[in-house]
């Protein structure tokens, strides 16, 4: 786009900013911002801001500014420095509104019929096709799960898939989790018995945010897995209960994860919003749900609020059903997708699921850089 004119006048100075004129009206700009954000300030090796605004004397002003084409020249005041600003700069900040987001894509809710739609890939096009991989990460970003079939028997497979996205993050009990029946378990999954639908290490500060599951080995009976979409139960929830809805995602509640050598706490709020108020997720976890400290007589209220949103998610409509099969790996947001695992026979074959996690901001990170040019890309 270009400016009306192309004159002195199409620019007013005044004492901490100025105004100039886009094709969208009178805009102002204040000068820290023209100075600090000015094309010279950025590195185009590193591609980071290379200015330090800390170092300016005095508060920056401008001398004299005027338009030229799609240019705003600013000389500045007890400064020997020019700046020359491109206009489609002033257009993207004018309104004060946050730089457009290519990996902030609208979640699209999905219910227990999904199994058959489940975005599915190959280990090998994911580790080798660009495409595919930014078709997989933006799954994982809509839907926020994903299966992942012909993965080799190895430890190495699912490092090798967890880096099309980013790195493995580790959390307090290491960077992999191998899930078996153990002889003397430190946590239920470790154990034949059902796991109630949950996210992942909720007592930490930051849950990890996608997680991977890799079925190495299952020949047991039952066990079968279930997955439910937190954001299609809580949207739910809060057309048919806004006032269950508004104390679950204002009020924060205690988890922990407590053993011998370690004592981990959080505060988290059972429904997350994101920054268009909408759901993004859930954290819940009846086996690491601490005891609520909040006062008694706000419990009067929180916990019937807590269960009717339970019951409501462990519904028959959220829930899918299904085995995962020995070579697949389930990727899915922890933060948005509950998990749990009906009951099985330990003694009737082999049950053996290696898993581990990734951050969600990694992921979209990956997913931006397949998908748009960045502001330094030539
Ligand atoms: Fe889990």
């Amino acid at each position: 786009m270009n400016v009306m004119t192309s004159s002195p006048e199409a620019v007013t100075l005044s004492d901490k900013g100025l105004h100039v004129a886009l094709t969208t009206g009178s805009s102002y700009f204040n000068y820290h911002w023209l100075r600090d954000n000015c094309p010279s300030s950025f590195d185009a090796t590193t591609r980071e801001r290379s200015f330090d605004i800390f170092h300016l004397e005095q508060a920056p002003r401008a001398e004299a500014a005027r338009m030229e084409r799609d240019v705003l020249i600013i000389d500045w005041a007890g400064e020997d420095h020019v700046t020359r600003m491109p206009v489609s700069w002033l257009e993207a900040y004018a309104q004060g509104r946050r730089r457009p987001d290519p990996a902030d894509l609208p979640r699209r809710a999905w219910y227990g019929d999904h199994y058959a739609d489940v975005a599915r890939f190959t280990h090998a096009e994911l580790l080798s096709d660009k495409a595919r991989a930014k078709d997989w990460l933006e799954a994982l970003i809509v839907e926020g799960i994903s299966v992942v079939t012909g993965m080799p028997d190895s430890d190495e497979a699912l490092t090798r898939l967890v880096n099309v996205m980013g790195q493995v993050r580790p959390t307090f009990f290491g960077d992999y989790f191998d899930v078996r029946t153990h002889i003397n378990p430190t946590n239920t999954a470790y154990t034949a018995a059902a796991l109630e639908l949950h996210t992942d290490t909720p007592a930490e500060e930051h849950a990890p945010g996608v997680q991977f599951l890799h079925m190495r080995a299952n020949t047991v009976e039952g066990g079968r897995n279930l997955f439910g979409d937190g954001v299609a139960a809580a949207n739910d929830f809060r057309n048919m209960d806004p006032e269950g809805f508004r104390l679950l995602s204002t009020i924060d509640v205690p988890f922990y994860c407590e053993h011998d050598t370690y004592d981990m706490r959080s505060y988290q709020r059972v429904i997350e919003l994101d920054q268009h108020g909408e759901v993004s997720g859930l954290t819940i976890s009846q086996h690491m749900l601490d005891l609520i400290d909040l006062p008694q007589d706000l419990l009067d209220a929180y916990y019937p609020a807590f269960c009717r949103f339970g019951k409501l998610l462990q519904d028959d409509r959220y829930i899918m059903r299904f085995t995962l099969q020995a070579g697949e790996c389930i990727v899915f947001d922890n933060h948005r997708i509950v998990h749990g695992r009906a009951a099985y026979s330990a003694t009737s074959g082999n049950r053996y699921l290696r898993g581990c996690y990734a951050d969600r901001a990694e992921m979209r990170s990956s997913y931006r850089a397949l998908v748009s040019e960045g502001r330094f890309k030539a």
